[in-house]
């Protein structure tokens, strides 16, 4: 158990948050293809992104990493003798997973021990259904899975499930598939992989929930250059800190504002909170904008199933802020969460219940009634990232001792968060 002592007055300051994460997996993977290779500057260097570096390495691609810039040179992929570990990432497992469909040669996807425990029916459903050969345990649903590449055909498919991750994967495999692949989506996801390929001159239309890519054998993504504005499910860690400590205002630099992504800011300013967003953008084919935040008093809100996809990766900021915000909050349609890292919904009703919340469990969300005076307690991580740096910024407010298992899967996503919670804690 670490101690988790950070007692403070304010928080205030600014600081620029690390890359974002889904971005540069893409950036990866997309620079791996491109005829000019790719350099990615203000890169994520992190467990997650790493593991997809390792990925490509191990499939034939010379990357360089200088600082936070990482260079992908052209050249073609090849059949890996190695079994590409994806470790904790279910974006490289899964968008890998698409792309290595369709590549000439065979491969095997693995896992750390959460990462097998996580579907992947979910892709290997679409995937087999334009003709890929995919096997493993319980017909592809767990990892480790090996895949025979090869020819596949065009589909056009409507996903059962709000997930970039498998729109991503289906796209990934489109773009090596002649004919027109088509992915269709009740509720839209981030759609980075689709500005990004666009950007690097591939035809593609989007329209609102749509999305139709027309694939060929030997594609010719442009690549050259490419700047990764900064993580706003990361930069939320912090500003939940501004929002809940008295007398707090922070400014957050250069945050990715893609309209897919900003849920969490829309419901903030829907609770009440003092934001304001400020020099919006456009770089790259991505919004990007500066955040000023303070210091608020809030209110009770729900989360409905077709708000989830654009705050899924910030439901547990949101249960966080629900234990101060007045009245009662309920997250509904937010059963995807039992899928991430660990069962967050889980993870959230047992430790915010330890200290002191007015929580319940739902099937598929939670219901929580505030304010209440949150006490310190011994609370775990579940070995998830999000949940350990949620567990931090409670403690920022709880009164009492608090104590972590372990801070180690912070460096999955974001690697600084403690030197920049220590600059801007006063
Ligand atoms: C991601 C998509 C989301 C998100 C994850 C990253 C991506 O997962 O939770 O952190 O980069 O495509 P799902 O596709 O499972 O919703």
């Amino acid at each position: 158990m670490k101690k988790l002592s950070l007692k403070i007055n304010r928080i205030e300051g600014e600081i620029i948050p690390p890359a974002d994460k889904s971005i540069t997996h893409r950036a990866i993977i997309l620079g791996a293809l491109a005829k000019k290779g790719l350099r990615i500057n203000r890169a994520l260097i992190s467990g997650d992104t790493l593991s997809t570096v390792d990925c490509f390495r191990k499939l034939g691609k010379e990357i360089t990493i200088k600082g936070n810039d990482i260079y992908v040179a052209a050249g073609p992929l090849k059949e890996p003798i190695e079994i590409l570990n994806c470790h904790n990432s279910g974006t490289t497992a899964r968008l890998l997973a698409g792309l290595l469909s369709a590549q000439p040669f065979y491969s095997v996807i693995d896992g750390d021990n959460s990462l097998r425990q996580r579907p992947m029916k979910r892709i290997v459903g679409p995937l087999s259904l334009m003709g890929a050969r995919i096997f493993g345990r319980q017909e592809g649903a767990f990892l480790p899975i090996s895949i025979k590449g090869g020819e596949l055909q065009a589909i056009d498919y409507e996903l059962p499930v709000a997930s970039a991750q498998v729109k991503s994967a289906i796209l990934l495999a489109g773009l090596f598939t002649e004919g027109q692949t088509t992915v269709r989506e009740k509720i839209k996801s981030r759609d980075h992989l689709e500005r990004m390929l666009k950007y690097f001159g591939q035809e593609i239309s989007l329209e609102e929930k749509t999305v139709k890519i027309r694939g060929k054998k030997k594609i010719e993504l442009e690549g050259g250059e490419i700047a990764v504005p900064g993580d706003i499910s990361s930069a939320a860690f912090l500003i939940t800190a501004a929002v809940l400590v008295p007398k707090s205002r922070l400014i957050v630099r250069q945050v990715n504002y893609n309209p897919t992504r900003i849920g969490f800011i829309k419901k903030l300013l829907q609770m009440g909170a003092r934001l304001s967003v400020l020099n919006l953008k456009e770089e790259y084919n991505e919004e990007v904008a500066d955040l000023e935040v303070k210091f608020s008093e809030l209110k009770a809100v729900e989360i409905t199933a077709e708000e989830v996809p654009a705050l899924i990766d910030e439901i547990p900021l949101f249960a966080l802020l629900a234990t101060q915000a007045i009245g009662i909050s309920r997250i509904s349609g937010a059963k995807e969460l039992r899928y991430k890292e660990c069962d967050r919904l889980r993870a959230l009703y047992l430790n915010l219940r330890k200290m002191g919340a007015r929580i319940e469990e739902q099937e598929d969300g939670l219901i929580i009634e505030g304010p209440t005076r949150l006490k310190g307690a011994e609370v775990q991580s579940f070995n998830d990232h999000r949940i350990a740096m949620t567990m931090i910024i409670a403690a920022l407010i709880a009164e009492g001792e608090m104590s972590l298992d372990s801070l180690d899967c912070i460096q999955i996503s974001y690697p600084e968060f403690r030197q920049h919670l220590l600059t801007i804690c006063h």
